[in-house]
């Protein structure tokens, strides 16, 4: 019997090559035992790595002869050695013997064998999964005399999650990816991992769960809460979605059992309040701008001066349909310009931009990222409300690029304006009204760009988009990089160098 000690829970690389040596030299998967140092809890692994295991010499297979391992078995392999069960080294083992005699083995989906690891394969990946979703960071303050010196110290995160597999090592560089600009550790009864702008460290020590339970619980909450659409619940699939057992270490799993308790009265009382039906002076302002005067050359002078015009705009049909148009409203000196696509339903009653469930989220994030939405200017692309009426609702619909060119003229005439030092474009729409460019978000998302003119762009998402992300975890994540995003601008606003065209 051949006894293979490897060095961790989720050792890819010891089993390689230990499998590798005991197949060439002809030993059968019943001839061998895998352990791992230390338990399944990689408790010794600050020990030294151990050579792979060495066979007796009339067992030492010929030299330069291989295995065949086709390329989707190491892609099983990586996967499989990460999950929990103890029998996974020697079910891979197994596997890859079978492999050398049985062609195509890996293909055969009703192989007992191949049906566990693929369900091993699966049960890692879904666990991955949820480990990206779930991971709730706390932040950890900087005791005095801690922390970098310099104007920005990094900050510093920490996070407890419980996976059912050893996958921290697998998820760790989505982390590194994900949240760059923060010094980061996560720990977890599977390992530890932790990054600090430099390097990624790992451990497979069993960590135990620290205390960390802050105000940032309160904001999972709040934001929880507020995109809650009782109208969309369907409990089997949130709870699929977002499975109990991982309730314990999320913040804002103590709210769902009243929100599914309180849904259907919050649905009745939704469409209640749902008719968005233009008020009377929605018929009355449409009258007078049937009457009204074509507008004359851009205005010189004031921003009120040209709001006033606008409300007569005729540039594009969309001020038939729509209540009134909706300008932009900030002070005239500001900095800082955000650009949003159209007025939304509630916009366009009220006459102000960014109050609807968007703004609502935009506000929350502003203040979060300590951006005060009174030092900004806020405006739209396009200055009217584009629907299609459905029964007694509104539905919004993009305005296509006719609209989104008409409109550029009053937003040209807001920059040259206001002249802020730095435009953000929320979304597509704003980046065509800005730059001519009908694509290109997601490679132009986060970055800084020179308008020329002394203006800086900056390109980030539609708060909206965040409402219509149907998967919680990946609504988490994408809204935690809106908020690093909008953090950057808030840096950028603070540098006291801020330069066109760089990042400050
Ligand atoms: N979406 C926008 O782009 N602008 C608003 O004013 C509201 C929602």
């Amino acid at each position: 019997m051949h006894t293979i000690t490897l060095e961790g829970p989720a050792d890819f690389d010891g089993w390689r090559v230990n499998a590798r040596s005991l197949a060439l030299a002809g030993v059968p998967p019943q001839d061998t035992q895998w352990r791992v140092r230390g338990g399944d809890d990689g408790g010794l692994f600050d020990m030294a790595p151990a050579e792979p295991e060495a066979l007796p010499p009339g067992l030492m297979p010929p030299p330069g002869t291989g295995l065949k391992v086709p390329k989707d078995f190491i892609e099983l392999a990586k996967a499989v050695v990460c999950h929990s069960d103890p029998a996974r080294f020697g079910l891979l083992y197994r596997l890859l013997w079978r492999m050398q005699s049985e062609k195509g083995l890996i293909g055969i989906a009703t192989d007992a064998d191949v049906v566990r690891a693929r369900g091993m394969q699966k049960s890692v990946r879904r666990d991955c999964h949820k480990m990206t979703a779930f991971v709730r960071f706390k932040e950890v303050p900087h005791g005095q005399g801690q922390g970098r010196s310099g104007q920005n110290p990094r900050r510093r995160f920490i996070a407890w999650f419980e996976p059912d597999h050893y996958i921290v090592e697998r998820t760790a560089p989505f982390f590194q990816r994900r949240f760059t600009d923060m010094d980061w550790l996560i720990l977890t009864p599977h390992g530890s991992s932790a990054w600090d702008g430099q390097a990624l460290r790992l451990s497979p020590l069993a960590a135990s769960k620290p205390d960390i339970s802050d105000e940032t619980d309160d904001l999972w909450r709040t934001y929880f809460s507020n995109i809650f659409n009782p109208a969309r619940l369907k409990v089997k699939a949130m709870q699929a979605e977002m499975p109990k057992k991982y309730w314990k270490n999320l913040p804002e799993a103590s709210l769902i059992p009243d929100l599914i308790a309180d849904a259907e009265a919050s649905v009745r009382a939704m469409v209640a309040r749902a008719a968005s039906q233009p008020p009377a002076h929605h018929f009355r302002l449409q009258e007078a701008m049937r009457n009204a005067p074509a507008p004359d050359l851009p205005p010189a002078g004031t921003l009120a001066a040209l709001k006033e015009q606008a409300k007569t705009c005729t540039r594009c049909p969309l001020h038939c349909t729509a209540t009134q148009t909706v300008f932009g409203e900030g002070p005239e000196n500001a900095d800082l310009m955000f650009v949003g696509e159209q007025p939304g339903d509630q916009e366009d009653l009220a006459g102000r931009p960014f109050i609807g469930p968007a703004g609502k989220l935009f506000d929350t994030v502003l203040n979060e990222t300590g951006i005060d939405r009174r030092t900004a200017y806020v405006t739209n692309a396009v200055k009217h409300f584009k629907y299609e009426p459905r029964g007694k609702k509104r539905i919004h619909q993009r305005p296509n690029t006719g609209e989104i060119e008409h409109c550029r003229w009053w937003l040209k005439l807001e920059l040259d304006l206001i002249k802020p030092k730095l435009v953000v474009a929320l979304g597509a729409t704003a980046l065509h009204a800005l730059t001519g460019e009908k694509s290109g978000l997601s490679q132009r998302r986060g970055q800084f760009q020179d308008l020329g003119q002394g203006q800086s762009l900056f390109t980030t998402i539609h708060p909206s988009y965040l409402l219509r992300i149907p998967d919680l975890g990946k609504q988490g994540e994408e809204r935690l990089r809106f908020e690093a995003e909008l953090a950057q601008v808030a840096r950028a606003m603070q540098a006291p160098h801020f330069q066109a065209g760089g990042s400050a």
